[in-house]
């Protein structure tokens, strides 16, 4: 984890210096624990709310400066809902907040108390969750920040009553930052600096935890017979490259590997039917699919997960240039297929063609979901609320969408069939690589599906929410690191033994 901010459970005291935080409900009394260490706490609340109309609410703070009976500078009250249906989602949102509120200050010791004195170890862990994901940022271009004005790297001291239990909780929960953070970063870096052969090199990085990475260089694919991802990179200046991410945490180390496929387009200018300039430079995050594959591949080596997983992505920079496909273009892929390139910009289903039919053929998946900045018609449909989610497979859908409500990276299930498979039929080759105006997210699965035999299988269109969603209690970051804390989930609940 970054050192944005630092954490550390400890027995619940009050500080000397810094801030002490507490969680109140509508009868603004702190926790019994906090009301014994402080005498006359509640009365203290109960005055300054009066004065600052505050209630309580969830989401809702006070703060006392300068509080009496007690050495610390400011007591900082946060509101909170009777907690009987309190979920992961709403401790972790509560850290983020928290720190959010906590500013500019070195120190904070917090009271991690529900007002009638509960809250277990799972709950402080999700918080602390909350706190360090909230607390990422990304300012390493900016040279002229002084040192004192950078936002103070806050150190947590988060008073629990059995602090074994709460460290014993975080532990996965580190590793899941982690990989949140790297995703972030990889998401959040200019194109010029993270082009595909740097992105592989930062996926090599995994090996220190224990994975086994292996590129694929222009070389080894054009063996492969990889025409399809080819295609897309050979307008660029830089080398195309596929990372083949192995983590073997299984008992049975020869059990059937899940696989996650990721789309890395480094830049999509959009080749020769370029994109307009604006916003152009978002497509910087076209690869937050790999950038996702690769945090969830490190916070699963980072807990070490019980799981054989694969962590597959396409790396690849789709530009124009006189070597650039065309439209028109017939591309063979590594399937046999051929495709018939209506459109360059639509280059992320070419890559995932090719890693897709390679992760099947080559280890025998027990399913294969892939993620990508697919389509802008997904973000037309859905917005940043849920990721498009299309699968051959009812029970893995359903998985995904529980993962999802219980993590808050909610996914959305779009439907697939004949009469959309029907619209990419190409005149010239097997099929082309963009359907009419309508349906264009569901048409791109299709695509997608054409390169999928049996296995169970499932694409999540993240456009709408792996960069340039709206901010939140745990995430400021324009790159969101959307889908570790989901996958993490998936496997933890239904794939390791
Ligand atoms: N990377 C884009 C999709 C995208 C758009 C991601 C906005 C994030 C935000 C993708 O490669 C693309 O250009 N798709 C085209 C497909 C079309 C040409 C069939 C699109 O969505 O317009
Ligand atoms: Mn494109
Ligand atoms: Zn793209």
């Amino acid at each position: 984890m970054s050192d944005q901010v630092t954490s550390a459970f400890a027995p619940l005291s009050v500080p000397k210096g810094g801030v002490f935080v507490v969680f109140v409900d509508a009868t603004l009394k702190p926790s019994p624990n906090v009301q014994k260490l402080i005498a006359g706490v509640a009365d203290q609340i109960a005055a300054a709310a009066k004065t600052a109309s505050f209630r309580g609410k969830t989401m809702s703070s006070m703060d006392i400066l300068a509080p009496t009976g007690v050495e610390c500078e400011r007591l900082l009250v946060i509101g909170v809902a009777r907690d009987k249906d309190k979920k992961e989602t709403d401790f972790a949102e509560l850290g983020g907040y928290t720190l959010g509120k906590i500013g500019a200050a070195k120190a904070a010791t917090i009271a991690f108390a529900a007002p009638d004195g509960g809250w277990g170890a799972e709950a402080a862990a999700d918080f602390m969750m909350g706190a360090h994901l909230r607390a990422y940022r990304f300012d390493k271009y900016k040279t002229k920040i002084k040192p004192e004005d950078r936002p103070a790297t806050p150190s947590l001291t988060i008073g629990v009553a059995d602090i074994g239990a709460a460290q014993a909780a975080a532990h996965a929960r580190k590793a899941i930052v982690g990989g949140v953070e790297l995703a972030r970063t990889l998401v959040n870096e200019p194109p010029n600096v993270l082009f595909p052969v740097e992105f592989a090199a930062r996926a090599s990085e995994l090996k220190k935890l224990g994975v086994q990475v292996e590129v694929l260089d222009e070389k080894a694919m054009t063996k492969l017979g990889m025409g399809s991802l080819l295609g897309v990179g050979q307008g660029s200046e830089q080398e195309s490259c596929v990372v083949i991410m192995r983590w073997n945490g299984a008992k049975n180390k020869k059990a059937r590997p899940v696989a996650f496929v990721g789309k890395g387009v480094c830049f999509d200018s959009g080749g020769i039917s370029i994109k307009p300039a604006g916003s152009m430079e978002d497509m910087k995050g076209d690869m937050a699919g790999a950038a996702c594959v690769t945090g969830l591949m490190y916070a699963l080596a980072s807990r070490k997960a019980k799981v054989n997983a694969i962590g597959a992505i396409g790396l690849v920079e789709n530009m124009p240039d006189g070597n650039a496909i065309r439209p028109g273009d017939i591309l063979t892929s590594m399937s046999g297929q051929t495709v018939e390139i209506i459109n360059t910009d639509a280059e992320g289903r070419l890559v995932l063609a090719d890693v897709l039919w390679y992760v099947q053929d080559k280890f025998k998946p027990a399913f294969m979901i892939d993620l990508a900045t697919l389509t802008g018609a997904i973000l037309v449909a859905l917005g940043a609320e849920h990721a498009g989610l299309f699968s051959n497979n009812d029970e893995l859908a359903s998985r995904l969408a529980e993962a999802g409500a219980a993590t808050g990276e909610k996914v959305w299930r779009m439907p697939l069939g004949a009469a959309y498979d029907k619209l990419i039929d190409s005149k010239f080759a097997d099929v082309k690589n963009a359907g009419g105006r309508h349906a264009g997210a569901i048409t791109a699965a299709q695509f997608l599906q054409r390169f999928v035999n049996d296995a169970p299988w499932a694409h999540l269109d993240i456009a709408g929410v792996g960069m340039a969603s709206p901010s939140s209690e745990i995430n400021q970051s324009w790159g969101s690191g959307w889908g570790v804390r989901l996958l993490d989930r998936l496997v933890a609940d239904h794939y390791e033994k």
